[in-house]
């Protein structure tokens, strides 16, 4: 996504000389059952780590991740004396760790949302939402409607037309079930922005593959299906970087799915995602184009007021300074006992 950020800063400029509304890139919500590899595919696509991971219900409020662009640090020191925009990488990941443990294992999950701004010269403007899982069956001191209560919430996210839909769906279990699918229809039927991430190709049982399933073969999906390989809880214990398990993915991608491995992986992933992004932004371009020319054409018309285009630049400037001042007296007339415009030109003198 990073070859977008220059595209969409320049974009950014334009729009607000124009006055026009900036554009709203569409937010990504993440949905799929409970550790079916959520947090860990919106952690690839940002490329850092710093989403709370492992099993049982981990996220537990929604997660409203807001990358901010920004200049880099240096400039910015210059621009506000290093003043309000000092958020880091690091200070995110304590503020969300401090805030997800406050709900209470009784209450089991929250509607309320942890806001968490990130401000970087390396992301995109964009929001990510993180959702807790969808469960079945309410485990320990969880309450007898979680289900509802966390569909509600995840309806609540993706039925939002600006919500791009990223469902997750493990390949060691039945796409057919897939809860995250089954939700994404009711909000989006026509899957113009759903896209299907099957995750975990590595845990698949011995003999079988997801094979038919990328194909699209088994549920097919508009925008896409796109298999990946994250990192296992192995590879957390043991602090694999991001990049290792990247390039580990894309080993075992062309091991085992050669034929798709271009169109697999996380790299692909999160290509496909720019390339919607992309989408969206020319979606957005003739409102903008149509704000260009109107006022191109409201300066044009007060620019031809001030009269005919002369060569004499000083003759020019003399005639824009007379309109003006005929302007500006006339609407003082009344006040203005006496004026002798015609005398504006040569000694720009009023008289009273
Ligand atoms: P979430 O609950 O949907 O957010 O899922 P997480 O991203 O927290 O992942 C749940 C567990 O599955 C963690 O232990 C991850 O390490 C593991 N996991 C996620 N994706 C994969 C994958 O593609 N392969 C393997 N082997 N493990 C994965
Ligand atoms: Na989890
Ligand atoms: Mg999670």
């Amino acid at each position: 996504m990073e070859t977008l950020i220059p595209i969409i800063n320049r974009l950014q400029e334009v729009f607000l000389t124009v006055g026009a509304e900036i554009i709203q890139l569409p937010q990504i919500v993440v949905v799929g059952s409970q550790s079916s590899g959520k947090s860990s595919v919106l952690e690839s696509l940002v490329g850092r780590d710093f989403l709370p991971r492992g099993s049982g219900i981990v996220t537990r409020r929604p997660l409203v991740l807001q990358l901010v662009n920004v200049p880099p640090l240096e400039e910015r020191r210059k621009q506000d004396n290093g003043n309000s925009l000092q958020v880091s990488l690091f200070e995110g990941f304590t503020v969300l760790t401090a805030d997800t443990n406050i709900v209470s294992k009784k209450i089991g999950i929250s509607p309320e949302p942890i806001y968490l701004k990130i401000y970087s010269p390396n992301v995109l403007s964009l929001t990510l939402v993180d959702l807790p899982g969808i469960t079945k069956v309410p485990v320990g001191d969880q309450p007898e409607d979680i289900e509802t209560q966390v569909q509600e919430m995840i309806l609540s996210y993706i039925s939002n037309p600006n919500s791009l839909i990223l469902c997750v769906s493990p390949a060691n279990s039945d796409l057919a079930t897939s809860d995250a699918l089954k939700l994404a229809r009711e909000v989006d039927p026509d899957g113009r922005r759903t896209l299907l991430v099957v995750s975990k190709l590595d845990l698949m049982d011995a003999g079988t593959d997801a094979l038919e399933v990328l194909l699209g073969r088994i549920i097919p999906v508009r925008l896409g299906i796109i298999g990946v390989v994250n990192r296992s809880q192995h590879d957390l214990n043991i602090q694999k970087s991001l990049d290792d398990s990247c390039k580990d993915e894309q080993v075992f991608l062309q091991r085992h799915y050669p034929s798709l491995a271009s169109r697999c992986g996380s790299r692909y992933l999160a290509r496909t995602l720019s390339r919607l992004l992309m989408h969206h932004i020319r979606d957005c371009l003739p409102e903008l184009k149509t704000r260009v020319t109107v006022l191109t054409a409201q300066y044009q018309s007060r620019l031809n007021s001030y009269g005919q285009p002369v060569e004499d630049h000083s003759a020019t400037l003399l005639q824009i300074v007379t309109k003006f001042a005929t302007d500006y007296c006339n609407t003082i007339e009344g006040t203005a006992r006496h004026i002798q415009t015609s005398e504006l030109c040569g000694g720009a003198r009023i008289c009273y």
